[in-house]
């Protein structure tokens, strides 16, 4: 069975359909700028142009990076504020006339990892970290989501985590990887004393470069990347949309 899945993000919007049964994306994906400003019209637009690109008419599993509940978007801390309290879900409906489903960006992430990547077979609470613009979470205890866990807006030293120790204040403070090794070290211990999971699985575009930071975060639990990297958004929001077919 095949979901077009597309992956909101800061920069730009990719999709790609997906065998929900391998995880494996079936055709190139496709990536189109986010528009700026990132309100909901034209993001929705881009979302539409998408679907046009491959065709489709078919369900889609579309990730928000920001909280999602029951179809409507409840946060947007690094895109338009026009989010907020919007019908999301009915909104991508009808500009692609497709069934949707909408779905908070790492909790999509953290699901392709359970089924096909870094997390697959592990009991127990797993923790799925994503550094990016923001910092993203999913929480899985024995394999089940805790939606919408929101742990990238944690307090640290008095700032919002994500303020401290995204990928993206390393870029812009340029950071060298020990310093933000040491933010990030900070983060999790943060994090492993709230919920001591078995495993941390972390991603976003820098977990590539995991060898880089990885030795300077110290925690009790197991510390992996993710195996999907850019593309476990697609992929999980387009296995999280199999109940609509
Ligand atoms: C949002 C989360 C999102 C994360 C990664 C945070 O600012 O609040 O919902 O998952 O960024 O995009």
């Amino acid at each position: 069975m095949q979901i077009l899945g597309i992956d909101i993000g800061g920069s730009g919007i990719k999709g790609a359909p997906v065998n929900v049964e391998t995880g494996e994306l079936t055709a190139e994906r496709y990536r189109i700028e986010t528009p700026s400003p990132s309100t909901p019209e034209l993001v929705t637009d881009a979302v539409a142009e998408l679907a046009k690109h491959f065709e489709w008419t078919g369900p889609i599993g579309c990730t928000f990076p920001g909280v999602v509940r029951d179809g409507l978007t409840w946060t947007a801390a690094n895109v338009d504020t026009g989010w907020i309290g919007l019908d999301a879900h009915r909104l991508v409906q009808r500009k692609t006339n497709c069934p949707v489903l909408v779905i908070n960006d790492a909790d999509a992430a953290g699901i392709a990892e359970m089924h096909f990547g870094a997390g697959r077979h592990q009991g127990g609470t797993v923790i799925m970290i994503t550094l990016g613009t923001g910092i993203g979470s999913a929480i899985f205890l024995n394999g089940h989501l805790l939606p919408n866990a929101e742990l990238g807006h944690l307090q640290i030293r008095g700032k919002d985590a994500e303020h401290r120790a995204s990928a993206r204040i390393r870029e812009e403070k340029a950071l060298s990887w020990k310093r933000w090794g040491a933010l990030v070290n900070e983060y999790f211990q943060y994090v492993e004393f709230l919920f001591s999971p078995n495993l941390f699985i972390v991603g976003g575009g820098v977990s590539k470069k995991y060898d880089k930071f990885f030795p300077y975060i110290d925690v009790r639990a197991e510390l992996v990347p993710a195996l999907l990297r850019n593309d476990a958004g697609i992929v999980g929001a387009a296995y999280a949309a199999r109940d609509l077919v």
